[in-house]
């Protein structure tokens, strides 16, 4: 297959998608060049003092990972001086990040989950970085928090890296899924799955079964679905979880299926699951739905919701359309 790169790519697509303007093609080829860095850091984590824990505590209350850290320092400092830029909101930060005053700024927000899956940082298994852009609602001045509460259907383009076997890079301006391998010889992300479609249904869930206890009758109803034999199958789905939502996305994407994570009683303060609305289910919801897939909260598609904080979570049922609606279909008795 002859080589295209991703500047090549949205050069092609540049006149079908109003987002591969120039500023949008320099935009995301600087996020490529934190990405590599990302990757490069990644690789050798095993042999340099960055595994294991800062000893700080993020905003989600959550053990900070050295190369959570690292990876979000690196994003921050290179995305800062893209010159493309208002604002942005990262996952291990409380607050919007501005763009200091000598930075030239532009009009693109980017929220971003640095390191996904930090809990399989240590022990050698693929993690990821998402990314989220939307355009600001204002016409100049500072950003203010109600232009990065935006629903996820004011994405202007979404995606995610995957640092494992190989570095990947897969992403959506709105105009279907394309997916990039990184060539370390060039240095280049190199198309490698154009305009990616998820299996309408597929053979796999993936779920955290330990929270078993944790969860409602409608939530053991949708997984007991797909690990009985009693679905359209009439065999049972394989179970597959790896613990990076953005690898179990990936895999899903790719080959068909369901990744569920929905709320459980663990934390009553936090009936709503671990995973975040605006740095995990929004840039993957629009992924999927751009790949023929579904994503919903179990009542509604991810990307209508509308946000009310920056770090409010959400449970997640996303991956083939099928799956998806069948899962959700086990709440709506509930809510009716
Ligand atoms: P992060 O590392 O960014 O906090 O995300 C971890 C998330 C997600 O990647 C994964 O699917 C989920 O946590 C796993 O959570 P459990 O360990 O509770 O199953
Ligand atoms: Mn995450
Ligand atoms: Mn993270």
């Amino acid at each position: 297959m002859r080589q295209i790169t991703v500047t090549e790519q949205l050069l092609l697509h540049q006149k079908a998608s109003p987002m591969a303007t120039g500023r949008f093609t320099r935009l995301l080829n600087e996020l490529i060049l934190a990405a590599k860095i990302v990757s490069r850091e990644v690789n050798k984590a095993g042999l340099v003092n960055i595994l294991g824990l800062t000893g700080d505590v993020n905003v989600q209350g959550e053990q900070v990972r050295k190369l959570d850290e690292l990876a979000n320092g690196i994003i921050i400092h290179r995305m800062q001086r893209a010159g493309l830029l208002c604002a942005m909101a990262s996952e291990e930060n409380a607050d919007i990040i501005e763009i200091p005053p000598q930075f030239a700024h532009g009009d693109y927000i980017l929220l971003f989950d640095p390191l996904d899956g930090s809990s399989n940082i240590d022990v050698n298994v693929s993690i990821g970085t998402i990314f989220s852009i939307v355009r600001r609602t204002h016409d100049e001045g500072q950003v203010c928090m109600e232009e990065v509460l935006q629903k996820g259907e004011n994405q202007v383009a979404a995606g995610y890296f995957i640092y494992g076997s190989s570095t990947m890079m897969v992403y959506t301006t709105g105009d279907g899924v394309h997916g990039f391998t990184l060539d370390p010889s060039v240095g280049e992300f190199l198309l490698s799955h154009p305009n990616i479609s998820i299996p309408e249904r597929g053979r796999v869930y993936s779920v955290n079964e330990g929270y078993w206890n944790y969860w409602d009758e409608p939530t053991r109803n949708a997984v007991n679905y797909f690990k009985s034999g009693r679905n359209k199958r009439r065999k049972p789905y394989s179970l597959r979880y790896i613990g990076s939502l953005v690898s179990d996305f990936h895999r899903n994407l790719l080959s068909g299926g369901i990744f569920m994570y929905p709320r459980d009683f663990r934390d009553p303060k936090k009936p709503y699951g671990k995973l975040r609305l605006l740095c995990e289910a929004n840039p993957l919801a629009f992924v999927v739905e751009q790949a023929g897939g579904a994503a919903s909260d179990g009542d509604r598609r991810i990307m209508e919701i509308e946000p009310s904080e920056l770090h409010q979570r959400t449970p997640l049922f996303i991956g083939s359309r099928e799956d998806v609606r069948t899962a959700v279909s086990f709440y709506k008795d509930q809510s009716a």
